[in-house]
């Protein structure tokens, strides 16, 4: 597990962003695993400009993402498909028939299964990015008494709901989601996880110091043989 501390977030956005860009330069086909939430945006914004100035291409890129709300429409305003189209794939030459998602209408189990197969026919994730919850949940993994696999259905906690339902002003707030297991997480060849400000502090020193275990999922990562921990200052504040 490497660390990289940075100021701020728009410095590890511009670094991420110019490490994607590299990668993809170099990968024209590459697989990316890509993330939702606040965190990864000044990463989407570099990659977003880079993409207008004809820096990096992403029309052979495959994507998969993390997770996804249940009972909404997938084009509703609030879920990660649109936060994605919004804040990344519309403003990027990438091609819509290589964006996959997890389907939160569909049975789960069909879902998993077909997701991890899509996975598998790419030949794999190449580098799947990841944001930190607060309490070291990664994707919507949260703390557990074992750590999951494939794809699966997943009860919110009260405060990833209470977090989000401002949101949710048109239709309640989704009480389930899907998400990639650890295992699907932890088979990508190379993962890199972002984590900034002081409330993720807690979880970065448990993830990066404390014993792997599944009530802080992201400790998992220690096992990884590739992963990257971008940290600014503020979340990286407690590590020894
Ligand atoms: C949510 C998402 C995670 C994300 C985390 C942190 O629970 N399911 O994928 O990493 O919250 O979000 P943020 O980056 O907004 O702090």
């Amino acid at each position: 597990m490497e660390l990289k501390i940075f100021k701020n977030p728009e410095e590890i956005g511009e670094a991420c962003g110019k490490l994607y860009a590299d990668y993809i330069n170099s990968n024209p086909r590459c697989v990316l695993g890509l993330a939702t939430g606040a965190t990864p945006l000044p990463t989407y914004k570099c990659l977003s400009r880079m993409c207008g100035e004809g820096k990096v291409s992403f029309k052979d890129v495959s994507t998969f993402n993390l997770d996804e709300y249940c009972d909404i429409p997938k084009t509703h305003k609030n879920s990660f498909y649109t936060f994605m189209c919004e804040n990344l794939f519309s403003k990027t030459d990438i091609n819509m028939d290589n964006v996959d998602f997890l389907d939160g209408n569909a049975d789960p189990q069909e879902e998993s299964e077909r997701y991890a197969k899509a996975i598998l026919d790419k030949g794999g994730i190449d580098i799947q990015l990841l944001g930190i919850g607060r309490n070291g949940h990664i994707a919507f993994n949260e703390p557990a008494d074992s750590f999951s696999d494939e794809a699966y259905k997943v009860k919110l906690t009260d405060s990833t709901i209470e977090a989000n339902s401002i949101y949710f002003d048109d239709i309640p707030m989704p009480r389930y989601a899907v998400t990639m297991g650890i295992g699907s997480i932890m088979r990508a060849k190379k993962i890199i996880l972002i984590a900034t400000g002081k409330s993720k502090a807690g979880a970065v020193l448990d993830m990066t110091e404390g014993p792997v275990t599944p009530r802080c999922p992201a400790s998992i990562l220690q096992q990884h043989s590739d992963a990257v921990i971008f940290l600014d200052e503020d979340a990286a504040s407690l590590l020894r």
